[in-house]
């Protein structure tokens, strides 16, 4: 998978206890899909608060060193709402392809939070394939994404 001109692309990767037993499928999973994978923790299934870990991968993609990101937790809403409090990160939860596929087609989202307690592991996988690969259609969406970036306050 490649990003833009530039070769691979690099995705972050973070999740807390709850989603700590499916980072190395996932992480092997991108890996074998051609991208480069960053993950920022957490590092056992000791528990730990998801907002930091939200922190951690939404700087990767704030300063470039990532195009997009994975967040998991239990419901993926914790990261989402952590997410969403950084700049120009747009990040949704997502519980099946065709809002992966949306998400990135309509919102230009650049995280997706997923729900290690909702959803099955190979639903995740799909999931994820499906963020990565799918591009912001723009038109009238990126005038309604431009308006989302003016509500960063
Ligand atoms: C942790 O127990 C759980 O609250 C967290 O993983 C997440 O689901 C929060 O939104």
């Amino acid at each position: 998978m490649f990003d833009g001109q530039n070769g691979r692309m690099t995705v972050a990767l973070g999740c807390d206890h709850a989603g700590f037993a499916l980072k190395d499928d996932v992480l092997t999973y991108l890996e074998s899909l051609g991208v480069s994978a960053v993950y920022c923790g957490t590092d056992s299934e000791e528990s730990v608060d998801y907002p930091l870990i939200a922190d951690a991968v939404c700087k990767k993609v704030q300063n470039g060193e990532a195009s997009l990101a994975v967040l998991i937790c239990g419901t993926g809403i914790g990261m989402s709402i952590a997410a969403n409090k950084h700049t120009g990160i747009r990040a949704a939860v997502c519980w099946n392809t065709e809002c992966a596929s949306l998400a990135r087609r309509h919102n230009d989202a650049n995280v997706v939070c997923l729900g290690a307690r909702m959803l099955d592991p190979d639903l995740i996988k799909a999931i994820v394939k499906e963020f990565i690969s799918t591009g912001f259609e723009g038109g009238r969406h990126g005038r309604r994404v431009e308006m989302l970036n003016s509500l960063d306050k």
